[in-house]
């Protein structure tokens, strides 16, 4: 069962049936929720004064790494009555507390959170540790089809034209641009991020989803119709994993979300982060700070820091 339903466990327990949590989030993040009790006992959830940069002490293996800004969003709020925060609260794996078979399945490997999995770990002995998924997928249906059709589980039609357009690309050229299945910017954030892309100068590919900008802008400046006609390529959707295996792309401009980031380590794409919430705050730090795999750039969108952060990525520190 997923770790967010905890009133699952109550029925299994009803009827007597051993249960396994899974969590599709990262380790890092799953680590933040075992702790939500000992934040808001130290004061450090509901914290007073305005400084998002103030170190996160009561985590375990995170001090010195993580400030307030890097918890999930939620944990901003001014008032322990939140309801998303007692939602979380409510709905913590109650793993620690019982032995009758309960144990925890996350997709992630020890390379990357090992240091997090043992801190887990001595909190849920029961823990197995079994991605990236989506790799043992890719290899598993190679072994067994004839077929080089590519498996996918996305919801959305996927647009392939944007692998011809890559075709024609130099090689690291090209920056991806994707935020995910779920994340909505409104169109300040958009416009921001647009011009950013274009005064980059960098080649890039944009899935710009149906519904992920809260309205449509009025009008376009011509610089960016122009840029964007240059260097830029557009679709709804794309075949993610195709896309960051291109010998054309050489950077990842991500909402951080746990599957794009396994997706771009595994192809070695260094990530530019904007993340939007969730575990997508934490992993953002832990890319920039620990994994030293990109840049984070959480809390701004201004045209000037966009345009900044993709050339540091793909001209000043290409290599
Ligand atoms: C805190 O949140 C609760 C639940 O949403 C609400 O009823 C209450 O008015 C809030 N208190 C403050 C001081 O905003
Ligand atoms: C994340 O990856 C897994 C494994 O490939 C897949 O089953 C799942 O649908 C993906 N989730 C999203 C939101 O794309």
């Amino acid at each position: 069962m997923n770790g967010v339903m905890g009133y699952a466990c109550d029925v299994a327990n009803d009827v007597g049936l051993p249960f396994m949590y899974v969590r599709t989030i990262s380790a890092c993040c799953v680590l933040v929720f075992f702790c939500l009790t000992k934040l808001i006992e130290s004061g450090e959830i509901a914290f007073a004064g305005n400084d998002l940069d103030t170190p996160i002490k009561s985590i375990p293996g995170m001090e010195g790494l993580i400030r307030r800004r890097d918890l999930p969003m939620f944990c901003r709020t001014r008032n322990l009555s939140d309801p998303i925060l007692n939602f979380y609260l409510q709905n913590l794996p109650e793993i620690t507390e019982n032995s009758r078979g309960h144990g925890l399945i996350l997709n992630t490997f020890d390379d990357i959170e090992g240091p997090i999995l043992a801190q887990i770990r001595a909190l849920c002995p029961n823990l197995y540790a079994v991605g990236p998924l989506h790799s043992h997928l890719k290899y598993k249906l190679a072994g067994q089809s004839s077929s080089s059709t590519p498996c996918s589980n996305s919801l959305w039609k996927e647009d392939t034209s944007c692998i011809t357009w890559l075709d024609s690309q130099p090689p690291k050229s090209v920056l991806y641009v994707s935020f995910g299945s779920l994340a909505v910017m409104a169109k300040e954030q958009y416009m921001e991020l647009w011009h950013g892309l274009v005064n980059s100068g960098s080649r890039f590919l944009w899935v710009i989803r149906l519904e992920s900008v809260a309205s449509d802008p009025t009008e376009i400046p011509l610089e960016l119709s122009k840029g964007t006609e240059e260097r830029g390529y557009i679709v709804g959707w794309s075949p993610q994993e195709e896309v960051l295996a291109h010998r054309a792309v050489g950077g990842f401009l991500t909402h951080s979300g746990w599957n794009s980031t396994l997706e771009s380590v595994f192809e070695g794409v260094p990530m530019i982060c904007w993340p939007y919430f969730l575990d997508q705050q934490v992993i953002s730090r832990y890319v920039g700070e620990v994994w030293k795999l990109g840049l984070d750039m959480k809390d701004t969108c201004d045209r000037v820091i966009v345009e900044k952060a993709v050339r540091e990525l793909m001209e000043d520190r290409k290599d």
